[in-house]
């Protein structure tokens, strides 16, 4: 059998290298420069960026790289490394809500939103070079469009880039981007990470008024490391469950009187939840289904809980206490499995292995449904945890995992 597939990034001279060749030879002209921004593990604190909760992602060092050059009419070309040969093209004018299609949406959503700030917006050519895994819940969409915001921003003078003010700017349209043009109803978790983030730091995040705070991780000083499992389990945002999740959540404050669960308190919440009953939910152009109480008490039940979770872990951290951090997380996987119900069989295999061949803690991170696991594994174990994993997925006779190092 083999041993772990690793996932490296890319240098940053090669991506952008990369990213040059690839626009030079679509374009035959150089490009105005080349941006970079990245992926996104998240610690804890998930499905809680909609809540207005908290969440505590980190950056990856995995890096999309664009090369980009403002154009002189509102043409929008891109090609990307992984389509090589086939040119996404629209016009500004022609990106409007449900009318653009395929992975340029990306691209084109953030002018468009940019645009819609009242911003100065051009058409432009675009090269994409990417090092983040896709459709691996790592956050490769966020990485691509933060990319793009910081390409134009610059191209064009824009001036938001330069302070974190200007970088919350950035990403929230980012969030419109991806939200209204590519029809993904998330959070602002990893565009935040992705354009306002320290290295070394992981950053707490409320997105109940968009503040943050950087939280030193000194892993390394700590003789630990957190090891990315992609479990090769696909992965889409855009396939209804992320979007019922949502409506549920929001649903279930109304019904709390709330205007997000961040407000709600647990026993109370549970309480009202039972005696009102099964949730009838508007799910837009998919019409309308029904949540049972019992369901609808458990989605609440864990984004409260996990709201806790990420003040527990804040506080674990700044004691050094990373046992605790990994009880912490092998407690959010649970609630993630069993009450969120966003977990698969790949994930939850990932989990247990890596705790089981001396991990401290593991969960499933990102949206769910398939993607990756974050492991916190002493130093000295994380080779012998991602060969445990591989094993057992070959004994389980699942496509092979990948692992990164998230610094
Ligand atoms: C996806 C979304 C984020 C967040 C997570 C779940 O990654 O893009 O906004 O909701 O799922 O925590």
């Amino acid at each position: 059998m083999n041993g772990p597939e690793w996932l490296f990034p890319l240098p940053l001279e090669e991506g952008r290298a990369r990213a040059t060749a690839l626009f030079a030879e679509t374009f035959a002209t150089e490009p105005r420069g080349v941006w970079s921004a990245q992926g996104r593990v998240n610690l804890i604190g998930e499905h809680t960026d909609y809540n207005g909760g908290t969440c505590l992602p980190l950056a990856l060092p995995h890096r999309t790289f664009v090369a980009l050059r403002p154009r002189p009419d509102a043409l929008v070309r891109a090609v990307s490394a992984q389509r090589p040969g086939e040119v996404w093209r629209t016009s500004l004018g022609e990106v409007t809500p449900g009318r653009v299609d395929g992975w340029g949406a990306y691209v084109a959503g953030v002018a468009w939103a940019l645009a819609r700030k009242g911003l100065r917006m051009t058409g432009f050519d675009v090269a994409v070079v990417s090092a983040v895994p896709t459709g691996a819940g790592l956050a490769s969409s966020a990485a691509l469009e933060c990319a793009v915001a910081l390409g134009l921003d610059e191209s064009l003078d824009l001036g938001l880039a330069s302070d974190d003010a200007g970088r919350a700017r950035l990403a929230a349209a980012c969030v419109r981007a991806e939200n209204e043009i590519v029809g993904a109803p998330t959070g602002g978790m990893d565009q935040a990470v992705s354009l306002r983030s320290r290295p070394g730091h992981a950053l707490l995040l409320d997105t109940r008024d968009g503040s943050v705070r950087h939280v030193p991780l000194e892993l390394a000083d700590r003789d630990a490391a957190l090891l990315v499992i992609d479990t090769r389990a696909t992965h889409a945002l855009v396939d209804g469950q992320y979007g019922l999740r949502r409506a549920t959540c929001e649903a279930a404050a109304r019904v709390l009187g709330v205007g997000t669960l961040r407000e709600a308190e647990l026993e109370t919440a549970l309480a009202t939840l039972a005696a009102h009953g099964d949730l009838e939910i508007d799910l837009g152009a998919d019409g309308t289904t029904t949540v049972s109480a019992d369901v609808a008490r458990r989605r609440v039940r864990h984004v409260v809980t996990e709201v806790a979770r990420v003040d527990a872990v804040v506080g674990a951290l700044a004691e050094g206490d990373l046992a605790r951090v990994g009880a912490l997380l092998d407690e959010g996987h649970r609630s993630l499995r069993d009450d969120y119900e966003v977990s698969c069989r790949e994930l939850d295999l990932a989990c247990e292995t890596a705790t089981g061949a001396g991990a401290l803690g593991a969960r499933m991170t990102g949206g769910g449904f398939g993607g990756s696991a974050v492991a916190l594994v002493p130093a000295d174990r994380v080779e012998d945890v991602a060969r445990a994993v591989t094993e057992a997925f070959a004994a389980a006779g699942l496509t092979a995992p990948a692992f990164l190092r998230a610094g």
